[in-house]
């Protein structure tokens, strides 16, 4: 039987290209949003991939929605945690409510839609849960204060749950992204993406899909002993 995967934020951007590859690899897959319906239609439309709407940062929305997933489309064995968000400002004008905002979403998210699901992988004896991190969790960057924390985090969950996880067949990887071309990195003045692209060694924004490629690898059975890991996907940017 196939196996399920959940895509949060998987209607736009790296997350739909996530659905998308797993969908091709034969996964039943899921993807939520937020708020965009509009978009989410649109996807499913023209993937076939079912979206559900509910706040990562929510924990009582997101087990209810994760319950919503098993029942209809199947057990998850799989989970890409991807939504994310930003809200930049240097630390000297960053305000508790962006802090909070980015912590809610991009790290409360992780546990809210991990911990859920964690059971029943752990009772069936196999699960993958991979996290969308960042390269500015590895680097930090410039007015991300709150960002890079919260990408640093998902670089402690990940080594913690592999721990936690690697008995009951459960591995659990994160991926570092550089800049990739996606609508927000688009939507930026070409100015500012020129000098962006000056800083990757391979001259060029990384595509979605190219990340969506690693997903598929880790959500597979070959990749069961990399466990606790983090892959940059940068063009050369950075090397931890
Ligand atoms: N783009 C890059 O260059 C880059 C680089 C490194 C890491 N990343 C990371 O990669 C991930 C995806 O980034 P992206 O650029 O593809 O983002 P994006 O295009 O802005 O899409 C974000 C997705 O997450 C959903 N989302 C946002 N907040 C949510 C919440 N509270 N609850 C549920 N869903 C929520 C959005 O839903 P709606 O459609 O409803 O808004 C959307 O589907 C993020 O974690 C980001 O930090 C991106």
């Amino acid at each position: 039987m196939a196996r399920t995967a959940l895509v949060t934020g998987g209607s736009r951007g790296i997350g739909a290209a996530i659905s998308k590859a797993l969908k091709a690899e034969g996964y039943n897959v899921a993807a939520t949003y937020a708020g965009n319906d509009e978009a989410a239609a649109k996807f499913t439309e023209e993937t076939g991939i079912a979206t559900y709407k509910w706040n990562v940062a929510d924990y009582d929305e997101s087990k209810a929605g994760i319950e919503k997933v098993e029942a209809e489309v199947g057990p998850i064995d799989i989970v890409v945690a991807n939504a994310g968000i930003t809200r930049d400002a240097p630390f000297h004008k960053m305000t508790p409510e962006q802090w909070h905002q980015v912590i809610d979403t991009n790290l409360t998210g992780v546990f809210n839609t991990v911990h859920p699901v964690w059971p029943g992988m752990r009772e069936r004896k196999f699960g993958r849960i991979i996290v969308i991190s960042s390269i500015n969790g590895q680097k930090g960057q410039f007015a991300q204060v709150n960002y890079a924390a919260t990408k640093a985090g998902d670089l402690g969950i990940v080594k913690s749950l592999a721990q936690e996880g690697a008995r009951a067949g459960i591995t659990a990887n994160a991926i570092c992204p550089g800049y990739i071309a996606t609508e927000m990195v688009m939507a930026v003045p070409e100015k500012v993406r020129d000098s962006i692209v000056a800083q990757i060694p391979a001259g060029r924004l990384g595509e979605p899909e190219e990340i969506a490629r690693c997903v598929a690898f880790l959500a597979s059975d070959d990749s069961q002993f990399i466990n606790g890991s983090t892959i940059s996907a940068n063009g050369a940017q950075f090397f931890v």
